[in-house]
């Protein structure tokens, strides 16, 4: 499988104003801590793990809509050398833009209310010179691609806030779909839609994905929307990647305790239940800023002993493609 986006020990700090006048050490959020992986063409990326762990702000720093702190993003779409779009100006960054698209979770804030659907779509094809104002072909490729999206005709010269959370969303897919890109982060982006409207939203996107050859990051708190659709799967706990693996394997033998208990956690409708014990997680999540030693989730994992309190344990590979950061993982 050829890489499509390699990234290479990423961070991303945000950082805290000085709350106390003599604080020496400025503070960071750290909300990406040294993530590595591969994303391969055509694969879709899972991205779970509870709120605040950092999901939303990696999917946003592989764009480069947040310049990272550190590490390097390297991508493939363009040629077989990789541009690292970490050192790349903003100029330079411009064009890849096209390449690279991002669909938000709130259909209703994302969508600018005083442009018709027809003005949404055109928007970044005009930007990125796909078509000259006023080329007829353009109003042709907007029908195409409302089209393709379940968008009926009409619709072209009506405003967003005309339709139905769910025809919203399509008009947020087909606005990034509208420029051809080759990777898209889809963040959340089923989370504000009703059950019975996820999986047609769903099921857009995975037809979409093949017929375009598009890779995705898709980001949810929902394991189940999440299994759906990915290949494989990452677990993001306090800014780190704790666990990745093709999504069979992730829920078939998990091999990261906070994933285990993840998953305990999915409602099921099965009468028998999951097959899977609860396991309940004591305590909160911790701090970002001053995340705990060792192994960040030592605090509050059911087996963690006195390795774990100093020792960070690296993401290394249990079986074939399927890597946890955890030292019970490899047994010394
Ligand atoms: N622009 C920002 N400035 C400062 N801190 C930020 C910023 N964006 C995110 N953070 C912090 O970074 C951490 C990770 O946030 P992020 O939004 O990436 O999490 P998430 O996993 O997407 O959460 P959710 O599931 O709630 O969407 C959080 O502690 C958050 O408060
Ligand atoms: S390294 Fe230790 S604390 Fe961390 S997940 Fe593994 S067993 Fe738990
Ligand atoms: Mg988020």
């Amino acid at each position: 499988m050829k890489k499509l986006l390699s990234i290479r020990n990423l961070k991303k700090y945000f950082p805290l104003a000085k709350k106390r006048l003599f604080q020496k050490e400025p503070l960071y959020v750290r909300a990406n801590e040294d993530i590595s992986l591969d994303i391969f063409e055509g694969e879709t990326l899972g991205l779970v793990g509870e709120s605040g762990c950092g999901k939303s702000t990696f999917g946003r720093v592989l764009l480069q809509l947040y310049p990272q702190t550190s590490g390097s993003t390297l991508y493939f779409g363009r040629d077989d050398e990789g541009l690292d779009l970490a050192k790349l100006s903003r100029s330079e960054m411009r064009p890849l833009r096209r390449d690279l698209q991002i669909i938000f979770q709130d259909p209703y804030s994302s969508l600018n209310p005083r442009m018709t659907v027809g003005q949404i779509l055109a928007e970044g094809p005009l930007t990125h010179g796909m078509f000259r104002r006023g080329d007829p072909m353009l109003k042709e490729h907007v029908l195409r691609v409302m089209e393709e999206c379940g968008l009926q005709e009409f619709m072209h010269s009506r405003y967003p806030h005309q339709f139905s959370g769910g025809q919203r969303q399509r008009i947020s897919i087909a606005r990034s779909l509208a420029v051809r890109p080759k990777f898209v982060v889809c963040d959340e982006c089923v989370s504000a839609l009703d059950v019975s409207i996820q999986s047609q939203i769903l099921n857009l996107l995975q037809e979409r994905k093949e017929k375009e050859k598009l890779t995705y990051l898709f980001i949810s708190h929902n394991l189940s929307v999440v299994r759906y659709l990915s290949d494989r799967i990452g677990v993001m706990y306090l800014g780190r990647m704790v666990e990745i693996a093709p999504t069979d394997a992730l829920f078939g033998s998990p091999a990261h305790p906070y994933t285990a208990a993840l998953l305990s956690a999915i409602p099921t409708t099965d009468p028998e239940g999951s097959g899977r014990e609860r396991i309940l997680l004591g305590g909160n999540i911790p701090s970002p800023v001053h995340p705990p030693s060792g192994c960040a989730f030592h605090p509050r994992c059911p087996q963690a002993c006195d390795r774990c309190r100093t020792a960070p344990p690296s993401l290394r590979e249990v079986a074939p493609g399927h890597f946890a950061a955890c030292h019970r993982a490899f047994p010394e």
